[in-house]
């Protein structure tokens, strides 16, 4: 252990009072969640609001700043939020999953403080409780580029935000009843853009409001996430094409495209120019790879138009190997500057040897007559005491058994075992995962606390010998990836963030069953500079809920 510089000595007194770090702005939050009556898609129903908006507030800030967020939960149900593809760096204290904290009970307030670390790009917030997610409660995240440090496009006019996703108009007791009695969710019942189903008209409704405006000639920035339950979505304009500049925190090579496939959990930001004819046309979402197409369209006005959309609507591609094609476009730039002073590409993945290989097979099955998904013949369940705190206090093996699944699974037993699933990883091995979808629906992967080298989707199966098809060179770097049916998918990453982090099925009826597991990754020299220490204001319950707070990590 190294003595610290005096340089540096109020960084690590800083550290030692929490995740914030003064020198880095601030923006503070109140939240006020509680049911609404809205009308998503057309009737009402009981939705989650943050300040009464649905979609919830939008976070924004620029990389580094700090975050606060005070929570007031007035559902009459525990809640948590979660950060989707904010990499909490040695703070999976505040990542907001039922597997690293205890929830924010009816009628009080938590207050979550977390900074942007070294990320730009497009995320959202969820509900990470119940199946909370199905009634909304979800917004967006935004994080932009330091001033200083150049963005590889002309600053757009304005951006706009479209959170598209399938919707449920059953009320959420009914939804979980469905999953707890061992069935699906089945179909969806329609598809909403920023919470609202706004359907296609041969006959456009003159008096329809636009959700977005343009001014002629302009260039606009629209960041798209999938924050839906099922499926994946397809979004395209009329006579508009996009091109494309980020996915997940990267910036990309901007090819333009006239549709984009957005899976599960996933986010793009397009650059659209406003160069037609003045007048209205649609931004179109549609369900991707379902018998029956669910549809949402949002109204786009060229400021001071008149002329209604165009009637004719364009089509959503068919079949995943347009997609599986789209995907291998996607290239990382290179030479554009990353959330820190350097290119992207100068981190030479494609150079550091693999330490681990860790082969995930998704499965559903049937656990005592109930519908189950797993990970290798294991369904995560949730225990009462969160894992990362069981870990922390030290009784984790009152709460969980470390490594239940074997890194490779053989042939994946058809039996399921419902358990927690922790899987333990040493801190700052180079990991290779592969992703194998024996299943017919296409899955969705996220992995939180990092930001991975997506390298490579292909049909079949994987072996070692198909390491021949990865892209080495300019894989995006991004938190989550797609794996079609009967396809492998491969990602590589350095275990370089300490916590408890969770790997998740894109598809919540999936994860809710069972789908996901956590990586304990721990700092060995239980050092400050790996991992915080719990915050002081942290919720305990469970077995902790009365023990005395350690301080496991020192300078
Ligand atoms: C978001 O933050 C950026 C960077 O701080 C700022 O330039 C922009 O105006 C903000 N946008 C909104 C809508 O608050
Ligand atoms: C709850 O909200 C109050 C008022 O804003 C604040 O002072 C307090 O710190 C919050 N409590 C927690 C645990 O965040
Ligand atoms: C990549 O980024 C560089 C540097 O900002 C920019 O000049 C270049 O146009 C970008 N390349 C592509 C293909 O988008
Ligand atoms: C990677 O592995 C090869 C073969 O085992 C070895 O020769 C090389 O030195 C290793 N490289 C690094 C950077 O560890
Ligand atoms: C987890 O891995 C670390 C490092 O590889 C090892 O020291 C530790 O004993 C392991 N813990 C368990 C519970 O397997």
């Amino acid at each position: 252990m190294t003595l610290p510089k005096p340089s540096s000595l109020s960084l690590l007194l800083l550290l030692l009072l929490g995740a914030a770090h003064a020198e880095d702005p601030y923006h503070f939050h109140t939240w006020n969640v509680k049911y609404a009556t809205l009308s998503p898609l057309g009737t009402p129903e009981q939705v989650i609001t943050i300040n009464d908006q649905f979609p919830g507030p939008r976070i924004n800030g620029t990389s580094n700043n700090n975050i606060i967020v005070n929570i007031f939960n007035h559902l009459d149900e525990p809640v948590l939020f979660t950060w989707n593809g904010i990499q909490q760096r040695k703070n999976s204290w505040q990542e907001g999953l039922p597997g690293t904290n205890c929830p924010i009970l009816p009628g009080t307030n938590m207050t979550y403080k977390f900074q942007v670390k070294d990320q730009i790009g497009s995320y959202y917030y969820y509900p990470s409780t119940s199946l909370h997610r199905a009634t909304g409660g979800y917004g967006p995240i935004t994080v932009h580029s330091r001033e200083l440090i150049p963005v590889p496009y002309d600053f757009p006019e304005a951006e706009h935000i479209a959170l598209v996703g399938d919707w449920y108009t059953k009320p959420l007791p009914d939804l979980l009843k469905l999953l707890d009695s061992g069935r699906s969710l089945g179909r969806p019942d329609g598809v909403v853009i920023n919470g609202k189903g706004g359907k296609m008209e041969k006959n456009p409704n003159p008096k329809e409001e636009p959700m977005f405006t343009m001014l002629p000639g302009k260039t606009y920035r629209y960041r798209f996430c999938n924050v839906g339950m099922k499926n994946s979505i397809n979004v395209r304009f009329q006579k508009h094409a996009m091109k494309l500049v980020e996915i997940e925190g990267s910036h990309t090579v901007q090819n333009i495209y006239d549709s984009l496939d957005v899976h599960l959990g996933q986010c793009y930001s397009v650059l659209v120019t406003a160069d037609q004819g003045p007048g209205d046309y649609y931004l179109i979402a549609s369900t991707r790879f379902t018998k029956e197409v669910l549809t949402a369209t949002a109204l786009v006005r060229y400021a001071g138009g008149k002329s209604p959309p165009p009637p004719a609507m364009p089509e959503a591609p068919v079949g995943w190997g347009w997609s599986l094609n789209q995907f291998r476009s996607q290239r990382w730039n290179l030479t554009a500057s990353a959330a820190r002073p350097n290119p992207q590409g100068s981190y030479h993945y494609g150079k550091i040897n693999i330490t681990r290989t860790i082969k995930i097979v998704n499965s559903a099955g049937a656990v005592d007559g109930r519908l189950r998904y797993a990970i290798n013949g294991m369904s995560h369940a949730n225990p009462e005491t969160p894992l990362k705190l069981a870990e922390y206090f030290g009784v984790a093996d009152k709460v969980f058994k470390y490594n239940l699944i074997k890194d490779d699974p053989g042939e994946v037993p058809e039996k399921i075992t419902v358990a927690p699933d922790v899987v333990n990883a040493t801190y700052r091995n180079f990991v290779e995962i592969v992703f194998e979808n024996p299943e017919k629906s296409v899955q969705t992967w996220h992995l939180a606390g990092y930001s991975f080298f997506a390298v490579a989707i292909e049909p079949g199966k994987w072996t070692p010998a198909r390491r021949s098809n990865y892209n080495l060179l300019d894989a995006v770097s991004r938190n989550t990836i797609q794996v079609y049916p009967g396809c492998w998918a491969a990602i590589m990453l350095t275990l370089d963030n300490a916590g408890m982090w969770n790997l998740r099925a894109g598809s919540t009826e999936r994860t809710y069953l069972g789908q996901q597991l956590y990586f304990s990754v721990l700092s060995p020299e239980l050092s400050l500079r790996d991992e915080y220490n719990l915050p002081d204001d942290q919720l305990l319950c469970g077995i902790v809920k009365d023990m005395p707070r350690p301080k496991l990590y020192s300078i």
